[in-house]
């Protein structure tokens, strides 16, 4: 989604911010832009597309300055124009760049209008740069202009604004999307995500909510909601960006599958110790909240969403614990019961998806015993404000469709299961029996990854086609859903997944021998009642794709190819079962020659609603 850069310092910016926005392009985008200050004044470039044209646009042209921002835009108000991409400027003074949305933006377009503003363009955007111009009338300086224009704003925004008539001055705003300040020698920078920021230092400021922040060379001045002069701690971060990126793989999401068995392995390291599941690995208190928790709720999107319901059949299967899932924006409108002793998890790749965000912060409100998150961003929104933190070590994740996320989310949730389990005084053989699978999982993942070229091979009947059907039962029916899932975000071919015993309440209508079937088969007892829905598909003429344990025992016959995938504890199993299906989507888009690591439309973090 948007990403943002700015920087002020003694050397010209422009390839700095532009490195930023590169490093920013995995989380998607649809056009891009910069703004720079010089002797000229105001300059600014935008174009739709990649930032590969945005940098020869920049070449050709030269301009540069010793400030600047920079932003790659995700279209929500208004169409994708050179018009609507940002920044956006206030009569040649205001310089504005924007992430979020501000829900008031008709009222204000049509006050400032009245105002005599000119719009340019359909964005929410323009509002902001329009109203610090006008607060700038009676505010005096940029900073106080901000900080009265953001009180007039509804919605979220991260925005980062320069007056032409203060130069070397960034001014900073953050509420409900994510703002980094990074910390120079004589030079002060800002992003949406530190991994802009990565070549140039090291040293972080993370803004809270409400915060405004004057960003000159020299100094970095915070206040905090309340207009209070706040100091904020800086970190040091250790995060790994490596530009070369994709190394010897063609896309990062491959490299992402192929990192799969080492990013379970860094996430159990030190967790998963004989037959015990280290508690502080949720961090201090777990052990205490744990004893409490009679019931757990589930919050989260997409593909986190489906680790969510992995875990639902785990909790209620080997801890005792009763647990819902509920997509995060759903639960954020909606009244929920809160049971006594109720833990609320949320799981997210990013720590900043706002509606999981938002989520977690009404389950504050709400009476739960306490707050989870599952996470792969340690500095995060959602980490910083939980009570617990599951740190999951998958590391940078690029490609737009998650992967390895997903299967360290997964890790870290049996671990999750184990321990509420233990505290819940479950039999001490169910923890043994989690921490001997979760030991044996990377090497059985990289098994799972050797059946690669079969996969490549099977993808190619799939490229014709336009709709998939995705069958699963038990924990394998999540499974089923986030296969479709990757196969919609990066192939484009339409994707259901159905689990296999509602068959025939709908979905049997839709099998013909065009409509490939993909079948997750469980490694349990409901493997009998699988092999029916099996037959019920092939009595139709279905064509089906069946990946199942080797032990299972099915034969591959003209309507039928079987992959035959390792035998595993079955309390793994999902988790493995998750890695042909991400080969079979990343093989079936190869072929269809659609931007794998940033499909059309999508982003890799939403922190909009
Ligand atoms: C976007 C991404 C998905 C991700 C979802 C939730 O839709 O494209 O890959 O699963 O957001 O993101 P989170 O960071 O909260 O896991």
């Amino acid at each position: 989604m948007c990403g943002i850069v700015g920087a002020t310092a003694e050397r010209r910016v422009a390839d700095i911010l532009l490195e930023g926005l590169r490093r920013l392009e995995y989380r998607g985008y649809d056009s891009a832009g910069i703004a720079v200050l010089n002797d000229k004044g105001l300059e600014q470039l935008r174009r739709v597309g990649k930032v590969q044209e945005l940098t020869q646009a920049q070449a050709e042209t030269g301009i540069n300055g010793f400030a600047g921002i920079a932003h790659t835009r995700w279209a929500t108000h208004g169409g994708v124009t050179e018009a609507n991409a940002h920044p956006h400027l206030s009569s040649n003074r205001i310089a504005v760049v924007h992430n979020g949305i501000i829900e008031n933006h008709e009222s204000l377009r049509k006050e400032l209008q009245g105002l005599g503003y000119t719009f340019n363009s359909d964005t929410d955007t323009e509002v902001i740069c329009h109203l610090v111009h006008e607060e700038l009338k009676t505010q005096g300086n940029l900073l106080n202009a901000v900080k009265a224009a953001v009180k007039k704003l509804e919605g979220a925004y991260g925005t980062v604004i320069m007056d032409q008539q203060d130069p070397g001055h960034l001014v900073v705003a953050r509420s409900g999307s994510p703002l980094v300040i990074g910390l120079g020698i004589g030079e002060n920078f800002i992003a949406s995500d530190q991994l802009a920021l990565l070549p140039v230092t090291r040293n972080f400021i993370y803004l809270e909510e409400g915060d405004v922040a004057s960003v000159t060379r020299e100094a970095v001045t915070i206040f905090d909601h309340t207009g209070a002069q706040v100091e904020r701690e800086a970190i040091v971060s250790e995060l790994q960006y490596d530009a070369g990126g994709k190394g010897e793989y063609r896309h990062f999401m491959l490299k992402e599958i192929h990192e799969q068995p080492i990013a379970v392995r860094n996430t159990l390291e030190g967790r998963v110790n004989g037959d015990k599941i280290a508690l502080d690995a949720f961090g201090e208190d777990a052990e205490a909240i744990f004893r409490d928790i009679r019931h757990v709720q589930i919050v989260a999107c997409g593909t986190s969403y489906h680790a969510g319901m992995v875990a639902r059949y785990w909790l209620e299967e080997y801890a005792g614990v009763s647990c819902n899932v509920e997509i995060a924006s759903e639960f954020r409108y909606r009244k929920s019961h809160v049971f006594p002793g109720s833990l609320l998890v949320t799981i997210s790749q990013s720590g900043e998806t706002a509606d999981t965000l938002a989520a977690l912060r009404l389950a504050k409100t709400l009476g739960y015993r306490s707050t989870l998150t599952v996470c792969n961003v340690a500095s995060s929104s959602m980490v910083r404000e939980s009570d617990l933190a599951f740190l999951t070590k998958a590391g940078a994740e690029i490609g737009v469709a998650s992967t390895k996320a997903f299967t360290t989310q997964l890790a870290g949730l049996l671990m999750l299961v184990a321990a509420l389990g233990k505290a819940n005084g479950v039999d001490a053989a169910v923890e043994a029996r989690i921490a001997r699978a979760l030991a044996s999982l990377p090497s059985k993942l990289e098994e799972a990854l050797a059946i690669t070229q079969e996969i490549e091979e099977l993808a190619e009947e799939f490229a014709d086609k336009d709709h998939s059907l995705f069958l699963g039962r038990g924990d394998q029916y999540p499974i089923a859903m986030e296969g479709a899932l990757k196969l919609k975000e990066i192939s484009y071919i339409h994707a259901e997944a159905y689990a296999a015993g509602e068959l025939k309440h709908g979905p049997l209508a839709l099998i013909d021998a065009y409509m490939p079937v993909i079948v997750v088969a469980p490694n349990n007892e409901l493997l009998e009642k699988l092999k029916s829905n099996v037959e019920e598909v092939r009595a139709r003429g279905g064509i089906m794709y069946v990946f199942a344990d080797r032990d299972a025992h099915f034969e591959s016959d003209d309507t039928m190819h079987v992959i035959n995938i390792a035998h595993v504890d079955e309390i793994i199993a999902p988790i493995l079962y998750t890695l042909p299906l991400q080969l079979l989507s990343y093989y079936v888009a190869i072929i269809k020659g659609t931007d794998v690591d940033q499909p059309r439309n999508l982003a890799k973090s939403v922190t909009v609603e």
